[in-house]
C-alpha cells in the first residue's frame, strides 16, 4: 500500500493513503499508514481510525450512519494526531450530551399519507415554552442542569430569530417554462442571513463550544461564506474568532517561471489571444490566464471584508494553490497547536468525526423544512422526484438529502465542478474522477496519484475547489443511492447569467454548478414531476470573479 504524506501539507496534518489497508486486529501489524504517521511524532493514526473496510453494501435504511466508530461504510473515521483525540472526544460527547439533553424528548410522527412513520425532536421547551408547547404524550419535564443549555431549543430559536429561517421553498416559474419539462424549485438558503446555509452549522457549533470550555475559535474559508457565518456568530457571542483562507502569493522567481512557461503553453496562448479578439481583454483577464485558480481572499475579497468588519482575523495561507485545501490543513495545524482553548468550527460535512456527522444534523434543518414545505405547498406526502445539490465537501448537499435518503424513489444528485473538464487535469470532480483515501483527517474519496499524492484541484467556484469529499457522500454513491455528476467552469457561469435573468436571482458560482446540471435534467422529465435544488448561497461575493469572464454591458454577449 502506498502511504505518504501529501506534498502540501509537510507537517503531517494531511495524510494522504492512495488504498484503504486491510483489515486488522488490535494485535496485527501496524500499517504503512501508521508507521509513516508513527514516525513523526506530531501525528498518529487513532485506533478509532482502525483500517477501512472496503465493501459497498446497497444502502439500506437499518445502516447507522455513521456507527459507533464513525464510519459511513467503509469511509470517515478519525484520521488525526494523538494531540486531537482528546478534542475530538469531547466533541463527540459534548455533542451526544446536547442530543440526549432532557430538554428535549423524541417522538414519532405519522406522515401526511398515514403511512409512514418518522422520528422527529421535539422540544420541551424549557427556554421556548410558548413555541414549543409540551406534546401531552410526553412524560412530564426533568429539571436541566443550569449549566447546560438546552442546545436543540436555543439553536432553533436563533435559526428563526437571526438566522430568519425557514427559507423559502420557491417556485422557480420561468425557468420550469425554459426547460418545459419538471417543475423547478428552490430552496432559497440564499436568503439566510449572510447569505448562505453556511451559517446553520457556524451557529450549532459556537452553541456547542459555549458548552465547552473552548473561548477561541478558529475555522477555515474558500468561498469565504462559511468565514462569514463563522465571524458573524463570534461577533454575536464576543468570541475571538480566526479565519484561515488562501492567499495568492507568488515570490520573483515564480513570477517569471509562469511569465515565460505562459508562452509555452499552447491552451494558455490561445486563451490570451481569446481575451484580446474580443472587447472583454483587461489586465485582469491576462492575470487569470498566467496565473489560474490560486487565490481565494482575492476572488473572494468581498467576503474578506466582511469578516474584518465582523472583528474576526483573517489570516492568509500562501502554501499549495492557496485554496481551500490549504486552508483547511493550516486550520488543523493551528488546532494541534492550540487545541486547550480553541474549538474548530469545520465547515463541511468532512473532517473527522465526528464533524460529518455533526454538520450534516446542523446543516439537516434544510431537509426537514423542504418536507413540510412540500406537504404544505403540495398536498400532504407530497414529495420531490429529485434533489439536487453542489458538492464541495458536501454539507449543502447533506442538509437537503439526509431527511430523505431513505426515501428511496427520490433520486439524489450531487455536483461536483468539472472546471475544465473531467478528462482535463483541471477539475474538481472527486466522486467522478477521484480514488480513496485519507485527507484532513477522513477516509473518503479524494483527488490522488498512483503514489498518493494529493492533486491539486481546480474549480471557478473557490467554494467547490476541494479534493477531497465528506465521507457520506462516498458512501452514498458506493451503496448506489446518490448519484454524483460534474459540469464545467463555463456550464456554471451560464447558469449563473440564466438563472440571474430568468429569476431576478444572482446565485453564488457553488450553487451555479447545480443549476447548471439542470440543463441535462430538467428537460428529460416529465411535465409535472419535481425538482427541488439547493439554491446554496447567493452570487454577491462572485460578481467580481464572473465579471471577469462574462461581457455585460447593455445584454450578454456570449
Ligand atoms: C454558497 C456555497 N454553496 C456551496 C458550497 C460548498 O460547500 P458544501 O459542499 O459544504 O455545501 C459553498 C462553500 O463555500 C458555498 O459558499
Amino acid at each position: 500500500m502506498a502511504a505518504r504524506l501529501a506534498t502540501s501539507s509537510p507537517s503531517l496534518v494531511v495524510l494522504a493513503t492512495a488504498q484503504p489497508s486491510p483489515p486488522r486486529t488490535a494485535k496485527s501489524k501496524p500499517s504503512n499508514a501508521m508507521r509513516a504517521n508513527a514516525s513523526n511524532s506530531s501525528a498518529t493514526v487513532s485506533a478509532a481510525a482502525a483500517a477501512p473496510r472496503t465493501t459497498s453494501k446497497p444502502h439500506s435504511p437499518s445502516t447507522p450512519r455513521p456507527d459507533a466508530a464513525g464510519r459511513f461504510g467503509a469511509f470517515g473515521g478519525k484520521y488525526v494526531p494523538e494531540t486531537l483525540i482528546a478534542a475530538l472526544t469531547e466533541l463527540e460527547q459534548e455533542y451526544a450530551k446536547a442530543q440526549a439533553d432532557p430538554a428535549f424528548k423524541v417522538r414519532k410522527i405519522v406522515d401526511g399519507d398515514g403511512k409512514k412513520e418518522r422520528r422527529r425532536r421535539c422540544t420541551r421547551g424549557t427556554t421556548n415554552k410558548e413555541k414549543n408547547p409540551t406534546p401531552s404524550s410526553l412524560p412530564p419535564s426533568t429539571p436541566t442542569h443550569p449549566s447546560i443549555h438546552p442546545l436543540k431549543a436555543q439553536f432553533e430559536s436563533i435559526l428563526k430569530n437571526y438566522v430568519g429561517r425557514p427559507s423559502p421553498l420557491y417556485h422557480a416559474e420561468r425557468l420550469t417554462e425554459h426547460y418545459g419539462g419538471a417543475e423547478v424549485w428552490l430552496k432559497r438558503e440564499d436568503l439566510n442571513h449572510t447569505g448562505a446555509h453556511k451559517i446553520n452549522n457556524s451557529l450549532g457549533q459556537v452553541l456547542l463550544c459555549l458548552r465547552m470550555s473552548k473561548k477561541r475559535i478558529i475555522a477555515e474559508t474558500g468561498a469565504g461564506q462559511h468565514g462569514v457565518a463563522t465571524a458573524t456568530v463570534c461577533a454575536k457571542f464576543g468570541l475571538p474568532c480566526i479565519i484561515y483562507m488562501g492567499e495568492f502569493f507568488i515570490g520573483r522567481r515564480e513570477f517569471f517561471f509562469r511569465f515565460f512557461g505562459f508562452f509555452f503553453f499552447r491552451n494558455k496562448l490561445s486563451l490570451f489571444l481569446h481575451s484580446l479578439s474580443t472587447s472583454s481583454f483587461s489586465l485582469s483577464n491576462l492575470s487569470l490566464s498566467l496565473f489560474p485558480g490560486a487565490k481565494d481572499m482575492e476572488r473572494q475579497a468581498l467576503n474578506v471584508f466582511r469578516m474584518r468588519l465582523l472583528g474576526a482575523e483573517v489570516r492568509p495561507v500562501h502554501s499549495g494553490t492557496a485554496t481551500l485545501k490549504d486552508a483547511t490543513s493550516e486550520a488543523i495545524r493551528d488546532w494541534v497547536t492550540n487545541v486547550e482553548t480553541t474549538h474548530y468550527i469545520l465547515g463541511s460535512a468532512a473532517g473527522p468525526h465526528p464533524y460529518p456527522m455533526m454538520v450534516r444534523d446542523f446543516q439537516s434543518v434544510i431537509g426537514k423544512e423542504t418536507r413540510a414545505q412540500c406537504y404544505s405547498q403540495w398536498g400532504q406526502g407530497q414529495l420531490p422526484d429529485v434533489l439536487l445539490a453542489c458538492v464541495g465537501g458536501g454539507s449543502n448537499a447533506m442538509g437537503l438529502f439526509h431527511e430523505f435518503v431513505d426515501d428511496s424513489q427520490i433520486r439524489l444528485i450531487g455536483v461536483e465542478a468539472g472546471g475544465e473538464g473531467v478528462d482535463s487535469t483541471k477539475h474538481a470532480a472527486t466522486l467522478t474522477r477521484g480514488s480513496p483515501g485519507v485527507l484532513h483527517g477522513s477516509f473518503s474519496y479524494l483527488l490522488q496519484d498512483e503514489e498518493g499524492q494529493v492533486i491539486d484541484p481546480h474549480s471557478i467556484s473557490a467554494g467547490l475547489d476541494y479534493p477531497g469529499i465528506g465521507p457520506e457522500h462516498s458512501y452514498l454513491k458506493d451503496a448506489g443511492r446518490a448519484e454524483y455528476a460534474a459540469v464545467t467552469d463555463q456550464e456554471a457561469l451560464d447558469a449563473f447569467v440564466r438563472v440571474s435573468r430568468l429569476e431576478g436571482i444572482i446565485p453564488a458560482l457553488e450553487t451555479s454548478h447545480a443549476l447548471a446540471y439542470l440543463e441535462k435534467l430538467a428537460p428529460s422529465m416529465p411535465k409535472g414531476s419535481r425538482i427541488v435544488i439547493n439554491c446554496s448561497g447567493r452570487g454577491d461575493k462572485d460578481v467580481n470573479t464572473a465579471a471577469k469572464f462574462l461581457n455585460i454591458s447593455g445584454g450578454i454577449e456570449e
